[in-house]
């Protein structure tokens, strides 16, 4: 680290509160997959600000619909319309099955709103069903929902009627259901507990029993989409749709925006008075996520993922075949995960020092997030340096 790296590192010490492990480098510019960090050195990022980076850093596009709108408008109150807000709200919608958009700021936003959505259109039931596993975000029912108990310590007691079954377990969720339900809500695919995918027979399951007992089925978007599974919504991939659906992450191009969900049935319970954002639908972000809806079409990248996804998989598996460091490789479009016999945190680090960015989850899990758009040459260089730093290659 350099002089000037260090003292950055030191200034944050010392400014910020000490809530995050952060690695010692100091980012200081982005272009597509790749990150400079303040002492020149280019690094590959395979997880590109925790997924919201879908289309990369600064998309020129995105960074210049930010432009353009910055010189326009910023921010408007939710009591007037904008062109932008609409014009996303229509670019979602219509991808999306013709739900209705409720615009907030973040993922744990995302769920809160959803929770409230389910409860307010329940006749007064109020009990959420969520998973082990599961992970749902920082805000009170957020961690409430969320199925870890390290997420929650020290901050009970969480908001009553939540209950959490095991995963691809639909008799544990049948167990838990009593006149009080009111919502089940799952991630197609658990990202944070490292890219366990939801089978699509527990989902249609899900959908059955919410069907059956007047449940409102909640998906948990905010990794899975837009376009992360190799198409538009998470719950397309699956073939089951829910009734209310939260995303986030990468939604607006890399700008702070979250949504949710739901057809206009279930949509109409939010009446006025009911729930409100003040930035959320703010003018930037709706800008750049107009942005980066269009480029996702433009440069086909529902496609790329689908095709690139088969090269990680050739690769990864030919690794497999070399140690027997990899215990398990788990892949469900550009969410990708390769799970260790050993500590996980050491290869990541050796991984940066080699110019890969990778996260680390559940202390073996190596995970990545990469760009919508990432290039086979690139994804050949990351898993090029993943491999060196496993020790595999010298
Ligand atoms: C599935 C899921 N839900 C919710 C969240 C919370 O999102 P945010 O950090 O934007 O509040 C995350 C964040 O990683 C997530 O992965």
């Amino acid at each position: 680290m350099s002089a000037l790296s260090d003292h950055i590192a030191q200034q944050g010490a010392r400014y910020l509160m000490p809530n995050y492990r952060r690695f010692p480098l100091v980012i200081t510019r982005g272009a597509g997959s790749w990150v400079w960090d303040a002492d020149g050195k280019k690094y590959l990022d395979l997880f590109p600000g925790w997924g919201v980076a879908g289309l990369g850093h600064c998309h020129p596009a995105v960074a210049a619909a930010i432009a353009r709108q910055a010189q326009k408008l910023l921010h408007c109150a939710n009591n007037y319309y904008t062109e932008e807000q609409i014009e996303f709200a229509e670019l979602l919608s219509t991808r999306a099955d013709g739900q209705q958009i409720f615009f907030c700021n973040s993922g744990a936003e995302a769920a809160e709103g959803a929770i409230k959505l389910a409860r307010l259109s329940s006749d007064g039931r109020y009990g959420v069903i969520s998973f082990y596993g599961a992970f749902h975000g920082r805000t009170f029912a957020a961690i409430s929902a969320t199925g870890q108990p390290a997420y929650r310590r020290g901050f009970e007691p969480t908001v009553p009627g939540f209950a959490h079954a095991e995963y691809n377990n639909l008799a544990s969720v049948e167990a838990l259901i009593d006149d009080r339900t009111c919502a089940i809500m799952v991630e197609p695919v658990q990202g944070e507990s490292g890219v366990i995918a939801a089978t699509p027979e527990f989902l249609r399951g899900l959908r059955k029993l919410c069907d059956e007992k007047n449940l409102r089925l909640i998906f948990d978007e905010v990794q899975t989409t837009p376009a992360r599974l190799g198409t538009w919504f998470g719950y397309q991939h699956f073939g089951v749709k829910p009734d209310i659906m939260t995303s986030a992450k990468a939604i607006a191009g890399g700008m702070p925006l979250g949504i949710f969900m739901a057809d206009a049935s279930v949509a109409q319970f939010l009446k006025p008075g009911t729930h409100a954002s003040t930035f959320g639908g703010n003018s930037i972000g709706c800008a750049a996520g107009v942005a980066a809806i269009k480029v996702i079409e433009q440069e086909n990248l529902l496609a790329n993922i689908q095709k690139l996804g088969k090269l990680l998989d050739e690769r990864i598996n030919a690794l497999r075949q070399k140690t027997a460091k990899i215990k398990d490789y788990r892949r469900v479009g550009f969410m990708v995960a390769v799970e260790l016999n050993v500590e996980g945190a050491p290869i990541a680090a050796k991984c940066a020092a080699n110019g890969v960015l990778i996260n680390c989850t559940h202390d073996t899990v190596l995970r990545m997030l990469p760009a919508f758009n990432t290039s086979a040459d690139e994804f050949d260089f990351g898993l090029t340096v993943l491999e060196q730093s496993l020790e595999l290659k010298g």
